[in-house]
Parts: C-alpha cells; sequence; structure tokens
C-alpha cells in the first residue's frame, strides 16, 4: 500500500447544495385514553390540585391496543403529508426521535418507511425531550446540503411503558403520543439557525433506573425512567431560557417579531418562567399543551405546535421560537416559520 494519494480528490462530487428548507407539513396524533389526574393519584399518595398547581397536568393519554409507536407515527405523519402536500412515497428520509421504542434494535424509522411504502433512509434519534428540534436542525441540513429533498421527523413516545405507576416524582408527569413534521425545499429561509448542547455532568438527572446489563445480571424490576425533579427544574429554568435567547439572536428576530412561543411542554411552571425570562410581550402565543397533553417528551413540541396551528391560534407563515430540552442533559432551540 502507497501512502502517497492517487490525486483524485478535484474529482470527488459533493451532492449540489440547495437553497433553503421549511416545515411544509405537520400533524399530530393523541391516544383515545383520557387519564385524568384522579386515575393516579392514589398509588403516589398525591392529589389533583396538587398536580396542576405544580405542574399544569390536568390529563393525559396513555396507548393502548393498535397504537404502538409505529401506528402512532404513521397517525400523526398522515396529516403532515397531506399538509406538504406529498405522498408517501415521496419521502427520502425519516428521523425518528423516541425514547420509548422498546427495541434495542433494529431503529423504529424503517418500519415507518414501510407503512408509507417508501424505502428512503431511516434512522431514530436518542435525545429525549430535545429529540425533535435534533430531528428538524438535521432535516435542515439535509435538505439545504442536497441529501434529502422531503424529510420526514417523528417525535413519538409511548411513555406508559417506561413510567412506574408508584414513582411519586415522575408518575403523573408523562403521557404518551406522536407528533410529525414534513421539511421539504423552499424559496425562502424556514428554520433558523440551532443552538444545541449537552451536559453530560448531569447525565443522571433524568434516566432510565437501571440499565438492562444490571436487569438481566441482577433480576431486577422492569426499569423506568427516574427523574431528580429539582435539579431538572432549575436547569430548565435558568439553563434553557438563554439558549432560547441564543436561538432568537442567531435568527436575527426579537421577541416581538414573534408569534408563538412553542417550549417542550415539561411542567406549565417551566413554561410560564421560560417567557418571562425572555421577556415574551403579551400577543405572543405560548403553548400550554401539557395541560391535556402531558409531558411527552420527543413528541411535546410537535404536539403543542400541531394543536396551536390546528385550533387557528397561531397564523400560518408567522415565526414560532421551539425549543427541547430533556434527558441527557440535551437541548436544542430554533426559529421556524409556522406552517
Ligand atoms: C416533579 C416536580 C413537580 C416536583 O415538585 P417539587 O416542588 O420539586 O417537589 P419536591 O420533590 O420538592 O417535594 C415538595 C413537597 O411535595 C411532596 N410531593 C412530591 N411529589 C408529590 C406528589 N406527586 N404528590 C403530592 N406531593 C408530592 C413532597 O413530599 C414534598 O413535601 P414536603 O414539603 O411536605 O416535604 C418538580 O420538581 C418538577 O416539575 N420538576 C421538573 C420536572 C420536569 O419538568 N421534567 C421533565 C423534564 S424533561
Amino acid at each position: 500500500m502507497s501512502t502517497t494519494s492517487k490525486g483524485f480528490a478535484s474529482a470527488l462530487q459533493a451532492a449540489p447544495a440547495t437553497g433553503h428548507a421549511r416545515i411544509a407539513g405537520i400533524g399530530g396524533y393523541r391516544p383515545r385514553r383520557v387519564v385524568p389526574n384522579s386515575e393516579l393519584v392514589e398509588a403516589i399518595n398525591s392529589s389533583d390540585e396538587w398536580i396542576r398547581e405544580r405542574s399544569g397536568i390536568i390529563e393525559r393519554r396513555f396507548a393502548g391496543e393498535g397504537e404502538s409507536v409505529i401506528d402512532m407515527s404513521v397517525m400523526a405523519a398522515e396529516p403532515a403529508l397531506e399538509m406538504a402536500g406529498i405522498k408517501g412515497s415521496d419521502i427520502d428520509a425519516i428521523l425518528v426521535a423516541t425514547i420509548s421504542w422498546p427495541y434495542q434494535t433494529p431503529a423504529a424509522a424503517p418500519l415507518i418507511a414501510e407503512r408509507f411504502g417508501t424505502d428512503a433512509m431511516a434512522i431514530d434519534l436518542s435525545a429525549a425531550c430535545a429529540g425533535y428540534c435534533h430531528g428538524i436542525a438535521l432535516a435542515n441540513d439535509m435538505v439545504r446540503g442536497g441529501s434529502a429533498e422531503n424529510v420526514l421527523v417523528v417525535g413519538v413516545e409511548r411513555l406508559s411503558d417506561f413510567t412506574s405507576r408508584d414513582d411519586r416524582g415522575t408518575a403523573f408527569i408523562f403521557g404518551d403520543g406522536a407528533g410529525a413534521a414534513v421539511i421539504s425545499r423552499s424559496e425562502t429561509p424556514g428554520i433558523g439557525p440551532t443552538i444545541w448542547g449537552s451536559d453530560g455532568e448531569k447525565w443522571d438527572a433524568i434516566s432510565q433506573t437501571d440499565s438492562w446489563i444490571d436487569v438481566r445480571e441482577k433480576g431486577l424490576d422492569w426499569p423506568h425512567i427516574g427523574m431528580q425533579g429539582q435539579t431538572v427544574f432549575r436547569w430548565a429554568v435558568w439553563g434553557m431560557a438563554p439558549v432560547a435567547q441564543r436561538a432568537l439572536d442567531a435568527a436575527g428576530i426579537t421577541a416581538d417579531q414573534l408569534d408563538a412561543f412553542v417550549p417542550h411542554q415539561a411542567n406549565v411552571r417551566i413554561v410560564e418562567a421560560m417567557a418571562k425570562k425572555l421577556n415574551l410581550p403579551d400577543d405572543v402565543a405560548i403553548a400550554r399543551d401539557i395541560a391535556y397533553t402531558g409531558n411527552t417528551s420527543a413528541a411535546s413540541v410537535p404536539l403543542a405546535m400541531e394543536r396551536m396551528v390546528r385550533h387557528g391560534e397561531i397564523p400560518r407563515g408567522g415565526l414560532a421560537l421551539q425549543i427541547g430540552f430533556g434527558a441527557g442533559l440535551s437541548y436544542a432551540a430554533q426559529v421556524v416559520v409556522i406552517p
């Protein structure tokens, strides 16, 4: 073998970069079964009032039969494709943000591709509650970089499978559902620069209680997602508002130019505190989907936006600041044009 190059580097062809990308369609799916606080309080010695006051949650949805991670993803993606005006066969890449697909491997995404009759590139992303906003950033770069034309980004969770009904800190927080967006080429910019990052020092602030190896070796119970509530609360309130502000700055947008603020639906008190720190004017619509959907991790941002678009609460073509943050710890924020 020679260590001298053959000298053909200049012959390499790159995918032609295209102009811009936008969210061309958005959709959501909420499971049929509504679970009010009253159904959960006994096991955790809590009350409907306490849960409403501390988290803003009134009810959430739990998935049942016919509502697998794949089923919910497909049902959320269908209206997103319709809004984007494309068929399943037009999708050439699928990014699925999830932490509750119950297989270590393979990923969920290829099964979703199969349901839509496409052989699209299909992978899963593990960034918990920040996963969808990471997916939007990657899809934006893929479309702009010329490696895909239509990317389906799905945020989907069946967290009821990984939540302990006896855990006082989490039993009332999590819910199930799916949200989806189609990212396509655009004449004008539709997705601003993403501000993203991680804090591995707080890796265990939100985490699966035990590794699969420990579960097997030590005969432990089925693991669930555990959380250091106050650590996460402080990090979200103090750490994430500056990230959201940086996303605004990077997009060249000021708070008064926004039509909507769509943060991860972690806890309504976190949502309110962030909005206050960002000095959002009163006419910026703030997503509060958590009241009826709970915290659906990767699905929460697209579900919240989908509800606001469907109810006509925010103008299509206006600007929304969205931010996802959670386990990792990891976060991603960007300004987007509302589809
Ligand atoms: C989980 C959370 C609501 C708990 O609220 P908190 O104010 O931090 O609660 P604490 O653990 O400090 O407990 C405060 C009191 O409430 C009680 N308590 C805790 N959980 C309770 C529950 N489920 N029901 C009733 N009382 C509860 C505690 O016993 C404690 O009582 P005491 O003051 O008599 O000792 C809050 O920490 C939180 O929202 N954290 C962020 C969670 C989040 O957003 N996660 C998603 C991240 S992606």
